[in-house]
This record gives C-alpha cells, sequence and structure tokens, in this order.
C-alpha cells in the first residue's frame, strides 16, 4: 500500500510532526508515502515529490516550517477570503489525478486550514480518497477545539509580549503589538491574556477608541503608567473598516496596520508616549512548542488510522482531549471565531483587561 501526503496554505509550526505521524504509523503497517513538494502543485507536471520514510524523517518533529514546502498561492485555490467558494478547474484536477494514479496511492492526507480543506472537500466530492488534518496558527477551524501551530503562536506573542513589559515599564510608555488573526482573535485573545495585555482588540468585537483611551487614562489615574496593547491583524473600529497594506512593497494588498493606526491615536488622545511593534511571521517561524508536537503527531497517526478504516472524507479532530473524526465538509462549514460574550473574554474582562468595548 502506498499513501501520498501534502501541505498546503501558510506554512505554520508542527507541519513536520505531522508528516513524522504520517510515516511512523504507516511504516508500522508496512505501507510507503510520497510527498509532494508545495502542496498540490507538487502533483501537476513535472511531478515534484519526495519518497519519505523513518531514516529521512528522523527528529523532524522538533523543526518549524515544513520539509515538504508549502504554497499558498497556485492553481488549487478553492476558497476566496472568509468564505466564497470556488471550483478548482477540472483540467488541473485531471491532471493531479494522473500523477496519484501513477504513483499508485490509495489514499492521500491533506494538511491544511480552511482554504485546502475545502479543496480537499471537492477532490473527495469527486471520488478521491482523501483524509484531512487541520492545520492553522489561526486555530478558526471549525470542528475541531485546537489546530497545531497555534500553541506555538500564542507562545511567540507571550514571548514578545514579556519583552515589551519591561521596557514599557522602565520608560512609562504605552506599547501596542500587532499579531495575526485576520477574522477571528483567538491569538490575540490568548496571547494577551497569558502575556499580561491591558488592552485586547479583537476582530470580532469592533473597538471603540474612547473606551481604549479611558482604560489607559484610568491606569495612569492608578499609577499604572504603562500599557500593553495586542491588537489581532483584523482587528476594526466600531464603524470602521480593516486595514491593508501592500505587503513587501508589492502590488498585492494584506492585512496589516490598524496597530500603527491604534498607536497613533492613543499618543494623540492621551499624550502617552507610545510605541507599535507587529510581530508578524515570527509567529509561523521557530519550532513548534511540545504540545503542537504532539498533537501533529497524534493527528498524523489518526490520519493514517483513518486511511486504514477507509474513513475518507473525513478530517481528524481534537475535542475534550481526544483525537476523533469529524466531515471535512464540518469543518469548512463557517470559521470559528472569538464568541464575543464568551467565557474566555469573560475570563478576560473579569481579570480587568479592556476589550475595547
Ligand atoms: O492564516 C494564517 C496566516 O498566518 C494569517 O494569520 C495571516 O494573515 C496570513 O496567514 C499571512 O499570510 P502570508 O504568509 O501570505 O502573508
Amino acid at each position: 500500500m502506498r499513501i501520498g501526503i501534502l501541505n498546503s496554505g501558510g506554512d505554520c509550526p508542527g507541519l513536520n510532526a505531522v508528516i513524522h505521524g504520517v510515516v511512523g504509523a504507516a511504516d508500522k503497517l508496512d505501507w510507503e508515502v510520497v510527498g509532494f513538494i508545495d502542496g498540490f502543485e507538487g502533483m501537476l507536471p513535472p511531478r515534484r515529490i519526495m519518497e519519505l520514510d523513518i531514516n529521512n524523517t528522523i527528529g523532524i518533529q522538533k523543526l518549524g516550517g515544513t520539509i515538504l514546502g508549502t504554497t499558498n498561492k497556485g492553481n488549487f485555490g478553492a476558497k476566496v477570503g472568509a468564505g466564497n467558494v470556488k471550483e478548482v478547474p477540472r483540467d488541473i484536477i485531471a491532471k493531479a489525478k494522473a500523477s496519484f494514479d501513477e504513483l499508485g496511492l490509495e489514499g492521500l492526507v491533506i494538511v491544511g486550514g480552511d482554504g485546502t480543506l475545502t479543496t480537499a472537500l471537492q477532490l473527495y466530492r469527486m471520488g478521491w480518497p482523501v483524509v484531512g488534518v487541520p492545520k492553522t496558527i489561526d486555530n478558526d477551524l471549525e470542528a475541531t477545539a485546537r489546530t497545531f501551530g497555534f500553541d506555538s503562536a500564542v507562545t511567540s506573542v507571550v514571548d514578545a509580549l514579556d519583552r515589551l513589559q519591561t521596557t514599557a515599564l522602565s520608560h512609562k510608555r504605552v506599547l501596542v503589538l500587532e499579531v495575526m488573526g485576520r477574522h477571528a482573535g483567538w491569538i490575540a485573545l490568548h496571547g494577551g491574556i497569558a502575556g499580561g495585555a491591558n488592552v485586547i482588540l479583537l476582530p470580532e468585537i469592533p473597538f471603540d477608541m474612547d473606551v481604549v483611551c479611558d482604560a489607559i487614562q484610568k491606569r495612569e489615574e492608578q499609577d499604572q503608567r504603562s500599557t500593553l496593547v495586542v491588537v489581532a491583524e483584523g482587528a476594526l473600529p466600531e464603524g470602521g473598516a480593516k486595514m491593508f497594506h501592500r505587503a513587501g512593497g508589492g502590488s498585492e494588498f494584506r492585512l496589516g496596520g490598524m496597530g500603527d493606526k491604534v498607536a497613533t491615536e492613543i499618543a494623540e488622545r492621551t499624550g502617552k508616549e507610545t510605541r507599535a511593534v507587529t510581530l508578524g511571521h515570527m509567529q509561523r517561524g521557530g519550532s513548534p512548542t511540545a504540545f503542537d508536537r504532539i498533537l501533529g503527531t497524534w493527528f498524523g497517526v489518526k490520519a493514517v488510522q483513518l486511511i486504514e478504516e477507509k474513513q475518507f472524507g473525513s478530517m481528524v479532530s481534537y475535542m475534550r482531549s481526544h483525537v476523533g473524526a469529524v466531515p471535512i465538509e464540518e469543518a469548512v462549514s463557517r470559521l470559528r471565531c472569538v464568541e464575543p460574550d464568551g467565557e474566555e473574554v469573560g475570563a478576560a474582562r473579569a481579570v480587568g483587561i479592556c476589550m475595547g468595548k
């Protein structure tokens, strides 16, 4: 038996742990594993693959990124923005299927976020024997309480806040940290709570600058003269819009800039010396945390089990300390966002964190 594996979309700490888990579990069954380079693109002519075995995957669960490479562009995009589904062109799928058949594959593990899993669903509906593994630092996939990569991203945010706090305290400044999170503010919320933020602004709770500045002034009156503000890149003011900028000076517009804008307004309105930092891809890079290595391994092993049981069209899912399976369809039906009135936001408010509203 031979199976394939690919990861597509943005990279994420823990991808190599999934590959390691798949290869290890497949080896026990005497199965061979073929990895496709740069996601689905590796299936297209000229085909780019890597034969994976336990010798060439030793210790990779510790490594960040992915040994297979990835892309969030290319021919297989099935989702535009937060929700609009588009069909992957039939001729592209036919070329990929030819590769799949020529390699004699009997199952394909597809590791990705919302967009990649939407492609996986289209392939499954066309009869491909696929199983999904949920990947994203954003933790915004429905039907799984956790995606691997999230814990590593949150750990980077906490590390940044720990560093920013010492300089903010010394200079009695406001430090604004912009973090990733386009539609869902999980990274900002968890990173902010764990890193001791005083203000957290999320895409799910449009903020009011008066409320933010009042919170800073109030802290000042209580002799708390430094403030840490965490802003998700997709946060927006009430009645306003998200901010975009040209990534790397290119023509493409990407989310970003709200941290700077919030910092400028705080400085203007409160007179406090304020600095802004954008954490950016620091959140996606580096070695995975122990939790992400374990979750990635567990997901990889479960994906092989699902292929063995021919549970195609399903995605591995982490719920209540258990890794099970759910239909891919359920996972991509909508994004899992922070509940503005949910328990976690409630806990943040309870310890005095201003949520901008
Ligand atoms: O979805 C993961 C993510 O890291 C988002 O949080 C972020 O907005 C986006 O990818 C960045 O994408 P790129 O690497 O293309 O700039």
